[in-house]
C-alpha cells in the first residue's frame, strides 16, 4: 500500500483553489504517493504514515514554468556583454546556438539538459517546459524532442525559431511544416512559432500553427518581443495556448487577449498571455504591461523563458520578485501567475486539454485533491518574502509528484 505523508505546522498555504480564497493559514496537507489527498487546517489534519514539520514556514505550488529552450550548447556571453554595452538583441543570434547544437553530441546536450533541470528544481520547480528550436534539421529536431521528452513535463516543437544562416526562407518553411513536423510530432505536444521581425511574418507563422493543428498539436506563439506586430492577434485566433513576451502591445491585443476568456466563467478558454520577466531585463527592453493585463481580465502566467541568448536563468523566484516589484502586480497575483497561470499556458490545468500521448495527467499549479503533489516549502512564513527579501535562496524543500526532490 501506498505511504502517506503528512505535511503540518504550515503557517501559510498557498493553494490557489477559488473555494477557500487561494491560501489558508494553520493549515496542513496530505500526500498518498503522487497525489494530494487532503487538505484543511491542520488542527482536523487525519493521522498520516509520516509527518514532516514546516515550523511555521510557508507551502505553495512548485513553479510551473511554461517557456524554456534548455535544449542548447555552447554560451553567449559575447552577445550578452555587448548587449550590456549597449547593442539591442536581434533573432540572429539564436544561430549561433544552432551551430554549438548541431556540434554536440547526444551526452552532451543530454548532460547540459539535465544539468538546467536539477538546477530548476532546486529553485521550486516542478513542471518544465521546453522547446527544440536549436537544431533546424529534421535529425537535430527530432534529436532534441526526443531528448527533452526525457527529462521534462511538456516538449514544443519550434522549428520555426528563425531561418538557418544561409537558407531559402521558402523552402525553409516548407521543411518545417512538412517532413520536420511529421518527423517530430510524435514526440511533442505542442508547436510554437517565433513571430517577429526577423524570424517569422504573420502568413509564414500562421501556416506552422496550421499545420501543428493538422498533426494534434495545440500551439503557442512568441509574439511582440522586439516590436508590436502580429504575435498576439494570431494566437488569440487561433486558439494557441499562449502568446509570450508581450513587451509590445497596443490597446487591441490586451483587449484580444482578455476577450479571449469570453465573459471569464470558465465556459471558454482562451489564449494564455505569458510575460517572461528575466528575459525583458537581459534584454533591455521594455517590461510586459502585467498589470494592464490582469486588470483587462487576462490569464497571465509567468515563465523563467531559460535560454543561452535572452535569459540565461530558471529562476522562478527572481521572476516572481521582479513582476511584483517592476511590473506592479501583488505578490499573490505573481505566484498565481507562475504557478496555476502556467498550468492553463500548458493546459495542466483542471480543464485544460489533456496529451493524448501523455497518459493520464494529474493537474498542476494547485494544491487540492487529486491534484499532483508538487510541493514546494519556502525558509519563511509567507510567499510574501519572495519579493520582501528578493535574490535570496528561499526554497527549502521541494516535493516533485509526491517525491521530496530537494
Ligand atoms: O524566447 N525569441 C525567441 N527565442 C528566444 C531567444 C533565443 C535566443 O536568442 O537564443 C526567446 O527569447
Amino acid at each position: 500500500m501506498t505511504r502517506t505523508l503528512l505535511i503540518d505546522n504550515i503557517a501559510e498555504l498557498t493553494t490557489n483553489d477559488d473555494e477557500h480564497g487561494g491560501r489558508l493559514h494553520d493549515a496542513a496537507v496530505v500526500i498518498e504517493g503522487d497525489e494530494i489527498v487532503w487538505v484543511g487546517v491542520a488542527s482536523a489534519a487525519p493521522a498520516a504514515d509520516e509527518r514532516f514539520d514546516a515550523a511555521g514556514r510557508a507551502v505553495l505550488p512548485g513553479w510551473v514554468d511554461s517557456h524554456t529552450h534548455m535544449v542548447f550548447a555552447g554560451d553567449r556571453t559575447a552577445e550578452f556583454e555587448a548587449r550590456m554595452a549597449g547593442e539591442s538583441y536581434a533573432a540572429g543570434g539564436i544561430n549561433v546556438t544552432v551551430e554549438a547544437t548541431r556540434a554536440a553530441s547526444d551526452a552532451q546536450l543530454e548532460a547540459n539538459l539535465a544539468r538546467l533541470v536539477s538546477e530548476a528544481r532546486r529553485g521550486g520547480t516542478t513542471t518544465l517546459e521546453t522547446k527544440t528550436g536549436y537544431g533546424l534539421t529534421v535529425e537535430d529536431e527530432l534529436r532534441a524532442a526526443k531528448l527533452a521528452g526525457r527529462h521534462v513535463d511538456a516538449v514544443t516543437f519550434l522549428g520555426a525559431h528563425v531561418v538557418p544562416a544561409g537558407q531559402d526562407p521558402e523552402s525553409y518553411l516548407d521543411l518545417v511544416i512538412g517532413p520536420m513536423l511529421a518527423a517530430v510530432a510524435p514526440h511533442v505536444s505542442a508547436a510554437d512559432v517565433f513571430c517577429e521581425t526577423g524570424a517569422f511574418d504573420e502568413v509564414a507563422s500562421r501556416r506552422v500553427l496550421d499545420a501543428a493543428a493538422r498533426h494534434g498539436l495545440a500551439t503557442r506563439v512568441h509574439g511582440n518581443q522586439l516590436g508590436h506586430g502580429p504575435g498576439v492577434r494570431l494566437a488569440v485566433s487561433h486558439g494557441s495556448l499562449s502568446v509570450d513576451h508581450l513587451g509590445f502591445l497596443d490597446d487591441a491585443d490586451v483587449e484580444a487577449l482578455a476577450s479571449s476568456w469570453g465573459d471569464g466563467s470558465g465556459g471558454s478558454r482562451g489564449t494564455v498571455a505569458t510575460v517572461l520577466p528575466a528575459c525583458d531585463l537581459s534584454t533591455r527592453m521594455p517590461l510586459a504591461p502585467a498589470r494592464r493585463l490582469l486588470d483587462a481580465g487576462a490569464v497571465l502566467a509567468i515563465a523563467s523563458n531559460c535560454n543561452p541568448g535572452t535569459s540565461y536563468t530558471s529562476a522562478m523566484g527572481f521572476c516572481v520578485a521582479t513582476a511584483v516589484l517592476q511590473m506592479g502586480l501583488t505578490i499573490q497575483e505573481a505566484v498565481r501567475a507562475a504557478t496555476l497561470g502556467g498550468a492553463t499556458a500548458l493546459g495542466m490545468d483542471a480543464a485544460g486539454w489533456r496529451d493524448p500521448r501523455g497518459g493520464a495527467q494529474r493537474e498542476v499549479g494547485v494544491i487540492r485533491l487529486g491534484a499532483r503533489a508538487d510541493l514546494q516549502l519556502l525558509e519563511a512564513p509567507s510567499v510574501t518574502h519572495l519579493a520582501y527579501r528578493p535574490g535570496m535562496p528561499l526554497t527549502a524543500a521541494v516535493w516533485s509528484a509526491g517525491e521530496r526532490v530537494v
